[in-house]
């Protein structure tokens, strides 16, 4: 009990190079990859395509559209549903900026509904309250990839005959009902980034079963044509597009990656069931939430600090970096995901998309409020969490969990000496 934390020059609690880094490279990655480089198309190319198949065989989806980045999924996702000038989208409060400013990029205006604390994902108890007239779509995003209740999402949604895309950036392979995400709402968006479940570097897919919506995203795209580069082009913009395509190089990785995915996915559930385990006893620690119904993929395991059991509630932020220091000095791989909830934002705050006010003061739009005190659980949250992702990802086994843990038992164990911190 009288050891020196690391960060006043105690031992280390995790030793260097203890934690592997994500993702595994093997040799079908090198295979892959290299045969990409040696064929005669490095844009959007074969691998392209067969990413796309693979992909939407894999996730259960009628069709799929590889893109750039899970950003440019969500702008088709958004575009797709119709949503357009003036109109509402209702997301959570908490999540990545993109799960928000894609609605911007079509000229749409989020609506910001608070989150559960539990679940960290949004309060879908609260939803109904934040429909209006010019509400048009509800972005589910399955954050840290626990599965929001879609059951009450598409409830609501059929009640009001509002789309629902799903943010599956963070999803993949994660369930609700014993269904995979992406397979509920009319179209959904994956990311492939670098920290990704399912890494290509950089990349995303846009997927949906709708045949509609399919020819909505594939016209956005790629410069608001009709045709992929692959079929007989007549360079026509026929709407407006943007240039989203993914490239063949980046497909490549992502199908060697794919192939092993289902192998990753088990890993981090049993290495996130071992920190669980290693976790329990410690204190001034909130596990996360284990749902029936809900199959997390763990892609972030975050834990909040008990700031009232701490004496912390009034400089909980201050206190947790100061936590985060102490448990980085020990070796353990955690950082706070994201300080600032959404709508304090400085984009939403100052409402400077476009310049001019623009899309909020678009004549087809109604006043829009995101006044800080609607969303006290996200803010609360924002200030006491901090999370995992590379200890728990392949090839890190459940040794990785149970050193991260030490490393947590020992600065939480040692609070007072986190109290003298400068
Ligand atoms: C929830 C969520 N949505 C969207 C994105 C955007 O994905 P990308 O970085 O591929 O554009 C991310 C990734 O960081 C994310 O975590």
């Amino acid at each position: 009990m009288d050891e020196q934390l690391a960060i006043h020059g105690g031992p280390k609690a995790v030793p260097e190079g203890a934690i592997r880094p994500w993702p595994p490279i093997d040799h079908v990655d090198r295979e892959m990859v290299l045969a990409s480089l040696a064929g005669a198309n490095h844009a959007f190319g074969p691998n392209c395509e067969a990413f796309q198949e693979e992909f939407a065989a894999w996730n259960g989806n009628r069709f799929a559209i590889t893109t750039n980045s899970g950003t440019a999924a969500l702008h088709m996702c958004v575009a797709a549903c119709g949503c357009g000038a003036g109109d509402e989208v209702i997301v959570t409060a908490y999540s990545w900026s993109s799960s928000a400013t894609c609605i911007l990029h079509h000229n749409a205006i989020p609506v910001f509904v608070d989150i559960n604390w539990g679940t960290m994902n949004i309060d879908v108890e609260k939803i109904e309250a934040a429909i209006t007239e010019k509400t048009k779509a509800i972005i589910a995003v399955h954050l840290h990839g626990l599965a929001v209740d879609m059951r009450s999402v598409m409830a609501v949604a059929k009640r009001h005959g509002l789309k629902v895309i799903e943010d599956c950036c963070q999803a993949h392979g994660a369930t609700f009902a014993g269904r995979k995400v992406g397979t509920f709402g009319d179209c959904a968006a994956f990311s492939f980034n670098q920290n990704k479940c399912l890494c290509a570097g950089e990349g995303g897919m846009f997927v949906t079963d709708d045949q509609t919506l399919f020819d909505a995203a594939k016209q956005l795209w790629s410069f608001g044509e009709t045709r992929t580069p692959l079929e007989d082009r007549d360079y026509h913009a026929y709407a407006l597009g943007w240039m989203y395509r993914n490239s063949d190089l980046n497909a490549a990785f992502g199908r060697a990656q794919l192939t092993r995915v289902e192998q990753y996915l088990e890993q981090q559930k049993a290495n996130a069931a071992r920190l669980t385990e290693c976790l329990a006893d410690a204190p001034h620690l909130i596990l996360p939430t284990q749902l029936d119904g809900h199959g997390h993929n763990w892609y972030n395991y975050t834990v909040r600090f008990d700031m009232a059991e701490l004496g912390h509630v009034d400089d909980a932020a201050a206190f947790r970096d100061k936590l985060g220091k102490a448990l980085r000095a020990e070796g353990v791989q955690t950082s706070v995901w994201q300080k600032f909830i959404l709508p304090a934002m400085t984009v939403f705050q100052a409402k400077n998309g476009y310049g001019n006010g623009c899309p909020w003061s678009c004549p087809h739009a109604r006043p829009v409020d995101y006044a800080l005190e609607q969303f006290p659980t996200a803010q609360r949250h924002a200030d006491w969490h901090t999370g995992m992702t590379v200890p728990l990802r392949a090839p890190n086994g459940p040794d990785a969990a149970e050193l991260t843990a030490a490393g947590f038992h020992k600065v939480m164990t040692h609070i007072d000496q986190v109290n003298q911190m400068e």
